[in-house]
């Protein structure tokens, strides 16, 4: 997917464990160059590898992590807006703070990356643009009641197919991946009590479940504008 002379540079958001994580380790193996960035993201500064802390919440953020993308790099080829957070509960149970933290993480933080990463992308005549999303956004399910993850998640689903359209005659793809239920450091290991059955293959996802999906979006360059359902089934019906 690269030259040894001139990598492609890809930047990871949420990078520091769980899908983030593997999505960067998969990446840096494919040659390319990789920016990772989460608050807690331990600190990089080798060839093909540089992190960046910041709370993806927050504009500055964004601002370092391209800034830093360019200073040692040059260019930016693939953005992948992973991190997010989940806060599973009734509706009517939310409060004021898990609105501002679940909206800010998981539409602040897309906005204000993906804003610079596609002005750069524009100025160098193409890219990708890959975000996570769930299977929820399709398919909800009143066992796992998580509306402020509808209500975010939905809107990234909607502004990847509005930002595939807009920018394609520019070489810009957007897409997105919606998991099913993957096994991560989001969860914790009693919630995973029938939850396997739920998805119609039967199992858990894993990690390389999604970042296999993610892969064949780099290589897939007549695809934009597509939510790549990765979830066992579970979109498709019960
Ligand atoms: N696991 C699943 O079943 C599942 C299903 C559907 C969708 N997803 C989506 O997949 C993505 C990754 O999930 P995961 O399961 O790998 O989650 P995870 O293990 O909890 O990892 C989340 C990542 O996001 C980062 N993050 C969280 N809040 C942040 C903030 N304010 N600023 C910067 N970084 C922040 C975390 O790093 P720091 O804590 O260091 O900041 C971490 O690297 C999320 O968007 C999630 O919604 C997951």
């Amino acid at each position: 997917m690269s030259t040894r002379e001139s990598p492609k540079v890809a930047i990871v958001t949420g990078a520091s464990q769980g899908i983030g994580m593997g999505i960067a380790a998969a990446f840096r193996r494919a040659g390319y160059a990789v920016v990772g960035t989460s608050r807690s993201m331990p600190l990089s500064d080798e060839p093909d590898f540089v992190t960046v802390r910041g709370d993806i919440a927050e504009v500055e953020t964004a601002q370092r992590v391209v800034e830093r993308a360019l200073d040692r790099f040059g260019r930016i080829d693939s953005l992948i807006n992973n991190a997010g957070v989940f806060i599973g509960k009734a509706f009517t149970d939310y409060t004021p703070d898990d609105y501002a933290k679940v909206s800010t993480v998981n539409l602040a933080g897309f906005f204000h990356m993906t804003q610079r990463v596609i002005r750069q992308m524009v100025a160098q005549g193409g890219g990708h643009v890959v975000t996570i999303t769930t299977s929820l956004v399709d398919h909800a399910n009143s066992t796992t009641p998580s509306a402020l993850t509808s209500l975010t998640k939905g809107g990234l689903a909607a502004v990847t197919r509005a930002l595939a359209t807009e920018y394609a005659s520019r070489g810009v793809r957007v897409n997105a991946v919606a998991p099913g239920v993957i096994q991560t450091p989001i969860h914790d290991a009693t919630s995973y009590a029938g939850i396997a059955e739920q998805h119609p293959l039967g199992r858990l996802g894993a990690i390389s479940d999604i970042v296999d999906a993610i892969l064949y979006l780099e290589r897939a360059t007549f695809v934009t504008g597509e939510a790549l359902h990765v979830d066992g089934g579970w979109a498709a019906g019960h």
